[in-house]
């Protein structure tokens, strides 16, 4: 799995309730912007291609204008019909005013522009478009923001940055998602990741947060499960970690795979 992002937009420039769609690796994905966070689906619905950027988005719930069906954007999870399959999701991290999503062709991307610089020293950079638009006819409720040249330019401040220290949280994120990988629960015997329970991994300067849910409000091994998503956290990144328990209920369909509870669909 790569590691490399790319800057896909700038903060401030997908507004709050908004849409951009970008490509990375070719596909096209929508970065969604909610709560202050950044949230990033592949721009096509399961049930039949749909753009789920052309959708209405209501809190974290996006629902596809063909045929109705809605997907979290947060996990990608399904929540209606007509669609039964997960939207794929990608990584996204915010380094100073760049939002980035994770590429698996940064480097062939990079070589390019650096040869397409090479051979064009004198070449000035095309002008930005403007940020957003209101998506046109007005039958979206989402505003959609354009795809800018700048999508397809590697993350330079990404790709310099250190592997450790403070400025590549989300490798300290990656880790820890990793980490989490071999907490199970005990009842399922399924790791916290496999079953979807884990919603957000938050790295600040001073501590580790991580807000999860239980697969039943009164989960008798919840102590225990989150003293193990603790441990587990701070073997890899080092500092305090919390643990906060949505009150929110769980369901299978947040499962990356709900296959593996043989709710395949
Ligand atoms: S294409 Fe999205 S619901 Fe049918």
């Amino acid at each position: 799995v790569s590691d490399r992002f790319m800057t896909v937009a700038k903060v401030g420039e997908i507004p709050e309730g908004g849409v951009k769609v970008v490509r990375v690796d070719d596909d096209p994905v929508a970065v969604f912007h909610v709560g202050g966070q950044y949230y990033a689906l592949a721009d096509l619905c399961t049930h039949d291609g749909g753009e789920l950027s052309d959708g209405t988005l209501d809190g974290y719930v996006i629902e596809c204008e063909r045929h109705g069906a809605r997907f979290d954007i947060r996990t990608g999870a399904v929540l209606a019909m007509p669609a039964t399959a997960a939207v794929p999701r990608h990584a996204v991290r915010v380094i100073g005013d760049q939002i980035q999503l994770a590429c698996e062709t940064c480097d062939e991307r990079e070589a390019a522009a650096a040869a397409a610089k090479a051979a064009q020293p004198a070449a000035s950079a095309p002008a930005a478009p403007p940020p957003y638009t209101d998506s046109p006819g007005g039958q979206s409720s989402v505003r959609r923001a354009f795809e800018s040249p700048a999508a397809t330019e590697p993350a330079a401040t990404a790709a310099a940055a250190p592997v450790s220290g403070t400025s590549a949280p989300s490798l300290q994120e990656f880790a820890v998602r990793a980490a989490l990988e071999t907490v199970m629960d005990p009842e399922i015997q399924l790791s916290v990741v496999d079953l979807g329970l884990i919603r957000e991994v938050v790295i600040e300067p001073e501590r580790t947060l991580i807000r999860m849910l239980l697969t039943t409000p009164f989960c008798p091994y919840a102590p225990q499960l989150t003293q193990d998503v603790k441990e587990a956290a701070m073997s890899v990144v080092p500092q305090p970690c919390e643990v906060e328990i949505m009150p929110d209920a769980w369901s299978p369909e947040m499962m990356p795979d709900p296959g593996l509870l043989g709710f395949s669909t």
